[in-house]
């Protein structure tokens, strides 16, 4: 025989609700099902409702079991996909150290620009991990062109366009991931339809890509490389300046300088790292 929660009196005949309880512990409902509760019998019980008969009970026990187990399934699915993450920013770290310091200082730039932009909730999420996983691609290319520590020729340049389709190949094949996968694709394309992969022009760009593309670009001029030196923050304000509209999207632009510099106007640069890595 199914067992009933503790502290219920159950066996009250007559189809109204009984109001004897025991005074142990009170079977606290979800919401919902307080809510359907209410709706049925026009009157609530707060966080309590006394079954009528046996019958009531078990359907009530059931309930609140199905709910818990939902709630338990719920919080592994969550730990599931956190350590999903992990483990791909960890294949990507292992692969390519400076992509992985790279997209982790863009999803953090990324984000600046979409509180400072008001996006709404979903839109930061998707963002969040389009920005984290823009470069995941970048596992697949090889070595000799990945690596080069010098300027890549034409066909290497080739080899190295691909790495927003893989990116999204990868994004793709988790089900959670998949409104990001646009995000990630296109985030090298550019305003005036001169980026890859598919010459997308102005608004055709996905919103985070086009957020990315000011994130990344800030972060690629402001890193040092084995081929050259990290350009000063205002060298770099000035550049995305001067492709804003061509190259970038005008809005991101103002909106990354205005946040940016509010940041750096009060903080030392070794602080405003440190916040905008707690803000992404
Ligand atoms: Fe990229």
């Amino acid at each position: 025989m199914m067992s009933t929660p503790p502290g219920w009196v159950v066996g009250c005949l007559g189809g109204n609700l009984a109001k004897q309880r025991t005074g142990a512990a009170a079977l606290a409902l979800p919401a919902e099902v307080e809510a359907d509760h209410e709706h049925d019998h026009g009157h609530s019980h707060g966080a309590q409702i006394v079954p009528a008969n046996a019958k009531e009970a078990a359907f009530l026990s059931l309930i609140y079991r199905t709910f818990r187990e939902n709630d338990e399934l719920k919080t592994a699915y969550q730990t599931l996909l956190g350590q999903t993450v992990k483990a791909l920013l960890r294949c990507l770290e292992e692969r390519d150290p400076y992509t992985y310091g790279h997209s982790m200082r863009v999803m953090s730039y990324a984000m600046l620009i979409a509180r400072g932009a008001n996006l709404k909730e979903s839109d930061l999420r998707n963002l969040e991990v389009s920005a984290m996983f823009h470069d995941i691609g970048k596992v697949g290319i090889p070595d000799c062109v990945l690596l080069k520590p010098g300027r890549l020729n034409a066909d290497e340049a080739k080899v190295i366009m691909q790495h927003p389709t893989k990116s999204a190949e990868i994004l793709g094949i988790i089900d959670a991931f998949k409104n990001a996968v646009p995000g990630a694709r296109h985030h090298h394309e550019r305003m005036d339809g001169e980026g890859y992969p598919d010459k997308l022009t102005g608004t055709q760009i996905p919103l985070a890509s086009r957020i990315i593309l000011v994130a990344d670009t800030f972060d690629a001029m402001t890193s040092t490389r084995p081929y050259r030196k990290a350009l000063p923050v205002e060298v770099a304000y000035a550049e995305l300046e001067r492709y804003s509209g061509s190259q970038f999207d005008p809005e991101f632009v103002k909106v990354f300088l205005q946040e940016h510099k509010k940041l750096t106007l009060r903080l030392t640069p070794e602080e405003a790292a440190d916040v905008l890595k707690k803000a992404a």
